[in-house]
Formats: C-alpha cells, sequence, structure tokens
C-alpha cells in the first residue's frame, strides 16, 4: 500500500490548512474528502434531484466529474469541468452537506473513489472518516480538533477572506449542527479511531500546528520507508556474510552464557535440501536459540513489526527475516518463503503465531504445510523447553522431518491433518 496520512477532525479544526501543507512539504498528493462531498451537494442541488431520490442520484453519482487541478499554483476544485472552488464553500451547499454525505449510496461512491485516487500515490487525506473507514491500514492516523470558540473564529476568518457572506451566529450554529450530525451518523460518524493521534489545535498558530503534524508524519515515513525495505532483502556481499558470522559468534557466545542450553536431533536438519523448521514459540529467546546455535543459516520468518525498530531491523535485514503481516495474507512473504526454500534454504516458523500460542488455543494456520508442499521440502518439529530465566537450563529437542505429501488425498481439508500432525509432534517433543 501507499504512503497514507489519515486526518480527521470536525469543522474549523485546522485539517484543510494542515494536510495541504504537510502535503507540500512531503510531496504527497493532497485530497481533500469534504469538497468531494461538496461538490456531490453542489450537483444535487443544481440538478434540482430531492435528498431522499436514491434513483436519481445514483444516476447523477454514475455521471459525476471531480477534479482536483493545480491553477496558477492554487489548488482547485472542478465539478464537470466546472471551476467551483468557491460556490462549494456557499451557504447553500454548507447548509446541505452533512445531509447528502450521509447519504449510502453517497457514501459508497466516495469512498470508492477516494481509495481509487489514493491508493496507487502516497497522499494526505483529509475528513471525517479517513482513518476509521477509508483506510483503516493507513500509515498514520491524526486526529485533529480544537475548541468550538476557535473553530467558529477561524471559519469567520476563512469566509472573510473568500468573500463569503454569513453572520457568525450562524456560523457557530452551523458548526453545532454539523458536529452532532457527523458524531451522531449511523454511517461513518466522525470518531477518532483507536490508533489516532489526538493533535488539539487550539492554543498554537498555524505554523506552529503544521509543525507538531509534519513532525509526526516525518517519523511515521521513516517508519513506512524501514518496512517497504523490510520485504527487499538486502544482497548477501562477502561484508554481510563476514558480519553476519561475527555477530553470530558474539550472540551466541552470550547465549551460552544466559542458558545452560541442551540440544538433541540436531543432525535432523543437517541436509542439503531446503527445510521448514517448526517449533512451538515460548519466547522471542527461542527463535535466536534456533538461529544462533546452528551452524546451517536459518531464516526465520517474524511478524513486520520488527523492522519497524531501527535496531531490530539492522539484525532482522542481516540475517534475511522474512517479514509476515499478522492475520492478512501477505503475499509477498509467501513468495520469499518459497525462494529461500527453492535456494535450498532452512526456514524457521512458528505455525502458533505467536508466543504460547498453543497454551492460548490460538488458530494453527496450514502457512508451514502449505509451503512444504508448494516447495517440496520436509518440515523438521522442534519442541523448546525452558523458562528462560538466567542460567537455567533450555532443551531444543529436533524431530524427524515429516513429509506433508503423505496426507495428500481427495479431502479438500489435507493440510489441516498435516499441520495438525505437525503440531503433535512438537507437543511430544516439548513435553
Ligand atoms: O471538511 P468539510 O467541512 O469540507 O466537509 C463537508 C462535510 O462533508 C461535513 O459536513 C462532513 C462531510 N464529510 C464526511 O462526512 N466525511 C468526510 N470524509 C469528509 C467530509
Amino acid at each position: 500500500m501507499s504512503f497514507i496520512v489519515a486526518i480527521d477532525g470536525p469543522a474549523g479544526s485546522g485539517k484543510g490548512t494542515i494536510a495541504s501543507r504537510v502535503a507540500k512539504k512531503f510531496d504527497l498528493f493532497y485530497l481533500d474528502t469534504g469538497a468531494m462531498y461538496r461538490c456531490v451537494t453542489l450537483k444535487l442541488i443544481k440538478d434540482n434531484i430531492d435528498f431522499t431520490d436514491t434513483k436519481k442520484i445514483k444516476k447523477a453519482l454514475e455521471d459525476i466529474k471531480i477534479d482536483f487541478k493545480k491553477v496558477d499554483g492554487e489548488e482547485k476544485v472542478f465539478l464537470d469541468d466546472e471551476d467551483v472552488t468557491k460556490t462549494i464553500r456557499e451557504e447553500k451547499v454548507a447548509k446541505n452537506v452533512s445531509q447528502v454525505s450521509h447519504i449510502p449510496e453517497v457514501r459508497i461512491a466516495m469512498v470508492d473513489l477516494q481509495r481509487k485516487i489514493c491508493s496507487k500515490r502516497d497522499s494526505v487525506l483529509e475528513g471525517r472518516d479517513i482513518g476509521t473507514n477509508v483506510f483503516p491500514d493507513a500509515s498514520i492516523k491524526i486526529y485533529l480538533d480544537a475548541s468550538v470558540d476557535e473553530r467558529v473564529r477561524r471559519r469567520v476568518k476563512q469566509n472573510k477572506k473568500n468573500g463569503i457572506e454569513m453572520s457568525e451566529e450562524d456560523i457557530r450554529e452551523n458548526i453545532i449542527f454539523r458536529d452532532k450530525n457527523d458524531k451522531e451518523s449511523e454511517i461513518a460518524p466522525l470518531k477518532q479511531a483507536d490508533d489516532a493521534i489526538y493533535v488539539d489545535t487550539t492554543k498554537y498558530p498555524t505554523r506552529i500546528n503544521v509543525n507538531r503534524v509534519a513532525k509526526l508524519v516525518k517519523k511515521a515515513r521513516k517508519k513506512y520507508n524501514r518496512m517497504q525495505n523490510a520485504y527487499i532483502m538486502t544482497e548477501e556481499t562477502t561484508i554481510k556474510k563476514v558480519k553476519r558470522k561475527i555477530v553470530k559468534c558474539f550472540l551466541a557466545g552470550l547465549y551460552h552464557i544466559a542458558f545452560r542450553v541442551k540440544r538433541k536431533g540436531v543432525e535432523n536438519i543437517k541436509s542439503d535440501e531446503g527445510i521448514i523448521i517448526c517449533a512451538n514459540h515460548l519466547n522471542y529467546l527461542d527463535a535466536a536459540g534456533i538461529v544462533l546455535l546452528n551452524k546451517r543459516p536459518i531464516t526465520f520468518v517474524a511478524k513486520n513489526d520488527l523492522y519497524r525498530i531501527r535496531s531490530l531491523s539492522w539484525l532482522a535485514h542481516l540475517f534475511n527475516i522474512i517479514p509476515v503481516k499478522r492475520n492478512s495474507s501477505d503475499v509477498a512473504s509467501l513468495k520469499l518463503c518459497l525462494k529461500a526454500l527453492k535456494n535450498k534454504e532452512a526456514l524457521g516458523i512458528f505455525p502458533e503465531g505467536t508466543r504460547n500460542g498453543m497454551k492460548k488455543n490460538a488458530e494453527v494456520k496450514n502457512g508451514a504445510a502449505f509451503l512444504a508442499y508448494k516447495s517440496k521440502s520436509k518440515i523438521v518439529p522442534v519442541g523448546v523447553k525452558g523458562t528462560f530465566k538466567p542460567f537455567s537450563k533450555v532443551i531444543f529437542n529436533y524431530g524427524e522431518p515429516i513429509d506433508v505429501n503423505k496426507f495428500k488425498s481427495d479431502n479438500p481439508d489435507w493440510m489441516n491433518d498435516a499441520t495438525n500432525y505437525i503440531m503433535d509432534r512438537i507437543r511430544e517433543l516439548s513435553k
């Protein structure tokens, strides 16, 4: 997915100014989603379409053309090729836009369009439901807010600048009405997403507020870039190999000081073929034990969050750790796993998906069995035992390789049977 900055908040919270300036600063595409709902409202008013006439609204949505273009350095909004930048801010639109934006057909069409416009370009979107609905997986979500008094003051100033006549009283009424309507709406209500950062803009001038948000975006951009790079395995240069050897030697030494390690059945992973090592997951240090204490290089699959932390990201690249997005199919990750197996590497996977998954009754996915089947590799089950307290005993019990093909049958659930067998073996080996 592209780099998406989702900025939500009520009218007058500073979204427009902050979002457009931040977009400019980071060279991102800027999308004012409120302007899109305003365009639809204007079109319905112009074409004399009743807000309850679903049939006509649907037709209008099929024909509508909304464009954002820069003219003489200024952002302009076009509705059916007509410059409506100013018109969509007028009272007749302002009064009706909240109602129109909550018509289900309008909502579906606009959200679709917003996703289409931004899913392939790095963008800043501002609106009411960007972080909660349009892009729930946005790279960063910011919820802007300000007191009602301050928001009225800003709108009065903005209207004056744009030559729009509206009394302060009417503006206040409109803002309070829209807040209520937007927050209480059944469809995509205005609310802060659980993972959004709350920024109160009341007390600060625009310049400071832009800088506050820009700082957050800069940090998110760095994280995003790190995540993007995670899926690009760094080249196996001689320097990288030497570095890995030194780091591995050093960390393995520390491991032996920290724990009394016992390993059984290590010969089971000594083959020239690609294999998948499947272990139970008790602690982050069990993966380290499997990677560091074996001569054979082992490429582990780990959740992509690892790459969000700079120091761990460095180690992850050094040891070629394959990132995987949790709870979603991650095609890029699967491809990397298959490539590693094709290159006759040893791949490390925790089928439980999470630490102590077996104890927590976590759903075990068929990823390992699927990869083994696709690459014609065998699975080596490993049972890990230990508390991982300093100087305690830690046991790695490597079992005999399993061929998942012997489970293949006409039964579409055969992969579940293979996975269950692998888990049973891991259970036995970790007793
Ligand atoms: O941001 P604005 O004031 O231009 O928005 C106009 C209206 O559109 C506002 O009443 C809320 C609605 N809107 C929405 O429901 N969802 C969005 N993503 C953006 C705006």
